[in-house]
Order: structure tokens, then sequence, then C-alpha cells
């Protein structure tokens, strides 16, 4: 495998873009693949099985592309099929998860939000994580069903976004959480309504920065990290609409010249 290889990244939909940023800034040089499976966004409430079966074929693709490491940019996909996933593919595989453990080292009241899909907060892997680090701390969870779809059309300020996020904050705050832990990679792009919201004293947990400094572990481990030459590119897939996934992809990755092919593998 080069260390020229591109770093093969996807989710639901536009969301793990906040975890390709946090790549890009660690990884300048480095070339990325983005999936964004937006035909079957939101995942967050649909049949495990199905979410499965996606995974693999977008790992599938990625690999086939030349990728030398797969990021699941995606909460809720790790949560259904990270393992299999590591079993099918012959590069690395990183997943992530709800920042519960930092969550549980920043409160200071002993109380923690959650705000996730239902899938991810329903999964086995959610429940022995907050098993394994937060046994002596209240873990409020708060799925936030319908959220994913206003982030997917870009309404990152829409008071419609504004109504419904804050039908979702304000119970955990009203239980007297202290810590908000994002988890779905859709949220930081909400993260300045959150802070709002929320208001002073509430800390704001997102684990993109985490996995990003993961897949540079993993990179070395495997000696893959590119080490010099020109500033990294990016090619983004989607099996959406071309038109609606890249106006959403420009504005959130803040540059007009980005390039998106439709690619639904079916
Ligand atoms: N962004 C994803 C996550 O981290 C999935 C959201 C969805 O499609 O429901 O969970």
């Amino acid at each position: 495998m080069s260390q020229r290889a591109p770093i093969g990244i996807f989710d639901s939909g536009v969301g793990g873009l906040s975890v390709a940023r946090d790549i890009r800034k660690l990884l300048p040089l480095e070339d990325i693949l983005y999936y964004a499976d937006s035909a079957y966004c939101p995942y967050g409430d649909k049949d495990p099985k199905i979410i499965q079966q996606r995974e693999k074929k977008i790992g599938q693709f990625l690999v086939s592309q030349g990728a030398k490491i797969i990021v699941v940019a995606c909460n809720t996909a790790t949560s259904t099929g990270l393992e299999d996933l590591r079993g099918l593919l012959n590069v690395p595989v990183i997943g992530m998860e709800p920042g519960v453990k930092p969550a549980v080292a920043a409160t200071r009241n002993g109380k923690i939000g959650v705000l996730a899909t239902c899938v991810t907060i329903a999964g086995d892997r959610f429940a022995t994580l907050v098993k394994r680090y937060a046994e002596n701390t209240e873990v409020i969870t708060q799925p936030c069903p319908g959220l994913v779809e206003l982030i997917e059309c870009g309404k990152l300020a829409a008071p419609e976004t504004e109504q419904k996020l804050r039908s979702f904050l304000q119970p955990v705050l009203d239980q007297g959480a202290d810590t908000i832990v994002l988890g779905c990679t859709h949220y930081p792009f909400l993260r300045p309504m959150i802070e709002r919201l929320a208001g002073p004293g509430i800390s704001i947990i997102d684990t993109g920065q985490a996995v990003a400094r993961q897949v540079n572990r993993v990179l070395n481990e495997h000696n893959l990290t590119i080490t010099d030459g020109f500033l990294g590119s990016e090619q983004f897939y989607t099996s959406g609409s071309q038109a609606a996934v890249r106006e959403v992809i420009q504005s959130l990755w803040l540059r007009n010249n980005i390039s998106v092919t439709a690619l639904p593998l079916i």
C-alpha cells in the first residue's frame, strides 16, 4: 500500500464532514475520498441490517478506489457494523462513538447529556461504553429525530432547526447536565446554536479531533502517512442528488470548487 493512497471517509450524509475537516486540519497532505450516503440518510432510525449492508458496500467501494484506511465518520454506523467491516476489509478501519469518556472527565456535577441517534442510543456498543466509563455518572440520553434531515438541507441557523434543537436540549439541561456530548457527527455543525441555547457553564464534547488523532496514529503505525509533497485533495461521492449534495457540501466545507460524483452503490 502506498503512502500516497487516499483516506476513505463515509457517513450517512454530510455529518462526517465534521470529522473530515478535523482530519484535513491535522493531515493537510493527505488525499481524502468522502462518501455521503445521502439516499439512505438518516441512518439513525433505520433497521441496523440495512445500515450494515450500506457500510459494506461503501467500505468496499472506497477500498476499490485505493483507500489505505477507512474512517466510519458516523456514530450510528460504528454502532451497527464496525466489527463486521473490520472483518471484511483488508485496510485499517477507524470508528467513532459518543464521547462519554471525555464527558465523564469534564463534568463537575456528575451529570452528562448525550445527544445521538435512536440507533446509537439503543445499541449494545453504547450500553458497554456507559458501563465502562460512566458507572458513577448520571447519563441522560436524548435521541434527536429530525435534526439530521435539517442539517442535510444546510439549515444550520433556521428557526425550525433552533426550535427542534431546543426541544431536545432543554429536557437534558432541565435534568441538570453540565456537559453535553455531541454523539452524532452531524451535530458539530450546530455547535454555535447549541452553545447559545445551552448558555455559559455547559461543556460541549465533540470527538472529531480525537478521531483525527487516531487516524494519524494508525497511519504512522502502518508507515502510511504522507510526509512531504503538495496539499491533499478531496473527492466527494454521494448516493443522493449530485446538485443538492454539492451545494450543502460546499457550504459546510467552505469551498466553492469541489467535485461531487453521484454514485448510488446499489
Ligand atoms: N452522522 C451520523 C452519526 O454520527 C448518522 C446520522 C443519521 O444518519 O441518522 O450518527
